[in-house]
């Protein structure tokens, strides 16, 4: 082989695994390389990330609440809650006085969410399950509101998770998830919102609405068919009934 053809391979390849193990972090290779991952980034998911709290609490808190309104004490659901970004913002928020089970995959990703809410003391606000999205270890219909942010992407099959998603929500229940939308280096790993819509109709969502957000993702909010009256929130007594799923 020629030094330059050599070159060439090596190029290839390198853009080749690249691409595998970072662009689209793992998800051509299966779920538990998307876990592997994500245990191995999770001290530095939020510097990465770079959230901003303001917008967040704009974009995302807010409108949750004044949605929910006029419930101040939901019990909602945040599944792949990472560094637990959506939970932080609830109980951060002076309005939410209910409860957020933040639920993961990841051991390490929990582990770092779990740290931040020791450090804000947020403890009443928040436990942290973890567990795998395509199997949720709750009962139908034992949520207010179920979030899944920037996450489909990464399940096995979005239409089975978005289907586990629908069936923890209480009737009339609420859901938040994200859509991406930059699909350049994603194929068939994402969907066009006709075919969100489409899978969360069949789900027995209605309501549904698509709202740009972020550079590579829309907001979409659906609620499930059925009553409006709430759900009493109960929140586990403590963080350790939610731990033992860890
Ligand atoms: C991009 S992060 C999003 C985290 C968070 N929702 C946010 O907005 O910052 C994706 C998360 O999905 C989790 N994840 C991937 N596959 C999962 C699965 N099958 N079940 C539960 N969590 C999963 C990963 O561990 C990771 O924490």
């Amino acid at each position: 082989m020629s030094p330059l053809l050599f070159l060439l391979a090596g190029a290839i390849a390198c853009f080749f695994i690249w691409w595998l193990l970072i662009e689209t972090e793992g998800v051509y290779l299966g779920k538990r390389a998307v876990v592997w991952l994500y245990d191995l980034y999770a001290r530095r998911y939020d510097r990465v990330k770079q959230f901003d709290d303001y917008s967040d609490q704009l974009l995302l808190a807010q409108p949750l609440l004044d949605r929910l309104r006029p419930q101040v004490d939901p019990l909602i659901l945040d599944v792949a809650t990472g560094a637990g970004r959506l939970p932080m913002l609830m109980a951060r928020n002076g309005r939410f006085e209910g409860h957020v089970i933040g639920l993961d995959h990841s051991r390490k990703m929990l582990d770092v969410a779990e740290s931040k809410l020791r450090q804000e003391r947020f403890g009443e606000f928040i436990s942290l399950a973890r567990g795998d999205a395509m199997d949720l270890p709750f009962p139908d219909g034992a949520f207010d509101a179920v979030a899944c942010l920037e996450s489909l992407e990464f399940f096995p099959d979005a239409e089975a998770a978005l289907a586990e998603l629908a069936r923890v929500l209480r009737p009339g229940g609420l859901l938040l998830t994200s859509n991406r939308i930059d699909t350049r280096w994603m194929p068939g790993r994402t969907l066009s919102r006709p075919r969100l819509a489409q899978i969360l109709t069949a789900c027995d969502m209605l309501s549904i609405e698509f709202e740009a957000w972020e550079e590579d993702y829309d907001k979409v909010w659906a609620r499930k068919a059925g009553g409006t009256e709430s759900r009493i929130a109960s929140a586990p007594e403590s963080n350790a009934e939610w731990r033992s799923h860890r």
